[in-house]
């Protein structure tokens, strides 16, 4: 693990990256000219890089994201700055920073597309993807725009006894899963002393948004399929933080279940596709309160039943959220810096497997098993 600034006297000619040429072959491991920084970007060393639990699907094209290749496939890291363009005002070489994969068009923000995984839905982020910021992070060097470089404040890695918090490197790649759903939390404004409803909330995002939504003040009632991972997700929190409900596939059953705790005040749901004819959207809308408002932040691609009476005469706000503002990543870091959001083991957060980049293909594997709830699986370029 690199915790010190390694001299960045100059960059290397050449770096190994992993490089898909197209869906349709698997990767392979290349020696490809550095990145060189240019105006608005800088190139960083990665250190670690995240490891979604549906990677292999997503690259091997069962998952249908569309992107660009051939393309040095990889997502959200935590890196050192090796050198910046000549427009950079802060960041300078040897600076930890998180590498926020959400790159908007500076002329049009709403131009999204996520780093290394998806083009995103306009010709702008296509045009983005497919040319200037094509390469992603599952390479020792990657070249980032500025303003996706996010520092990382000096107290996370500095020692307790220096005041600082100790986290590891390793710790601090849990940030990046956190984030999602804390863009969808506050998106609906989740405010202390809430009661919100997060389903699933037995997987990577959900188990995540569990944790942030805690923090954030709020009551979760979690809701999943398996009765056992709920229990020991209650199990992490205070009492009276984390409540559960199993769900069982009927809608009135199940929104029974949640109105027990009496009406929510927010739902948020980051489903898989592969829950696309679950029941438990349904339930999760019909428990709310007056005034109610819902985050959607899941993959599910197919249309969903919504019960639209229940919407209109309860004053139901619905939103949908990719991803997180800029803003939010500051919000989020000053809840891990206060203390309020825990990275460590005894708050659920465990590094699972941590793999070198031509281990590539284990690293994907074991993140199908096991890239689950506070579950991390990582590549270490
Ligand atoms: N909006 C955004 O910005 C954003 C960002 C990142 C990810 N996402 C979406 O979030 C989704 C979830 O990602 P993840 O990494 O958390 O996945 P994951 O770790 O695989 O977790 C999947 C969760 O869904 C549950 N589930 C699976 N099939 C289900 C079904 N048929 N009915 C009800 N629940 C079911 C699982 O329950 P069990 O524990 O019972 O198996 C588990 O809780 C992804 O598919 C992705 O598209 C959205």
């Amino acid at each position: 693990m690199l915790s010190q600034p390694p001299p960045y006297a100059e960059l290397p000619p050449t770096h190994r990256a992993l490089y898909l040429k197209s869906q349709s072959e698997a990767p392979t491991i290349e020696t490809l000219p550095t990145p060189q920084p240019t105006p608005g970007s800088a190139v960083v060393r990665i250190l670690t890089a995240n490891v979604l639990s549906y990677a292999r699907d997503i690259y091997n094209g069962k998952r249908s994201y569309n992107y660009a290749t051939p393309l040095v496939p990889g997502v959200s890291a935590i890196a050192r700055i090796a050198a910046v363009g000549p427009d950079a005002t802060t960041l300078s070489p040897g600076d930890l920073v998180l590498i926020d994969v959400t790159i908007r068009g500076r002329d049009d923000p709403s131009a999204v597309f996520l780093l290394g995984i998806s083009e995103g839905h306009s010709v702008g982020s296509r045009k983005l993807m497919h040319g200037e910021w094509r390469n992603g992070t599952y390479a020792e060097y990657a070249k980032i725009p500025l303003e996706n470089c996010i520092p990382l404040p000096s107290p996370l890695l500095a020692t307790t006894e220096e005041g600082g918090l100790g986290y590891t490197i390793e710790d601090l790649a849990h940030i990046p899963k956190l984030l999602v759903p804390f863009g969808g939390l506050r998106d609906i404004d989740i405010k202390v002393g809430e009661t919100v409803v997060v389903s699933p909330a037995t997987g990577a995002f959900g188990g995540a948004a569990v944790q942030v939504a805690v923090a954030m003040g709020a009551r979760v009632i979690a809701m999943g399929r398996d009765s056992t991972k709920l229990s020991a997700l209650k199990d992490r929190f205070k009492r009276s933080q984390v409540e559960t409900v199993t769900m069982s596939g009927d809608v009135e059953t199940d929104t029974a279940a949640l109105r027990a705790f009496g009406p929510s005040d927010a739902f948020f749901d980051i489903s898989p596709p592969a829950a696309a004819g679950s029941t438990h959207i349904k339930s999760g809308i019909l428990a709310l309160r007056h005034g109610g408002r819902v985050s959607l932040m899941g993959g599910i691609r197919d249309d969903v039943s919504i019960p639209h009476s229940t919407v209109m005469h309860g004053n139901l706000r619905i939103q949908g959220k990719w991803m997180y503002e800029r803003e939010d990543i500051f919000a989020l870091l000053k809840l891990v810096q206060r203390g309020n959001l825990k990275l460590t083991e005894g708050a659920g957060m465990v590094t699972v497997g941590a793999f070198p980049l031509e281990e590539w293909e284990k690293a994907f594997d074991l993140a199908a098993q096991k890239a689950g709830m506070g579950e991390m699986v990582l590549i270490m370029p």
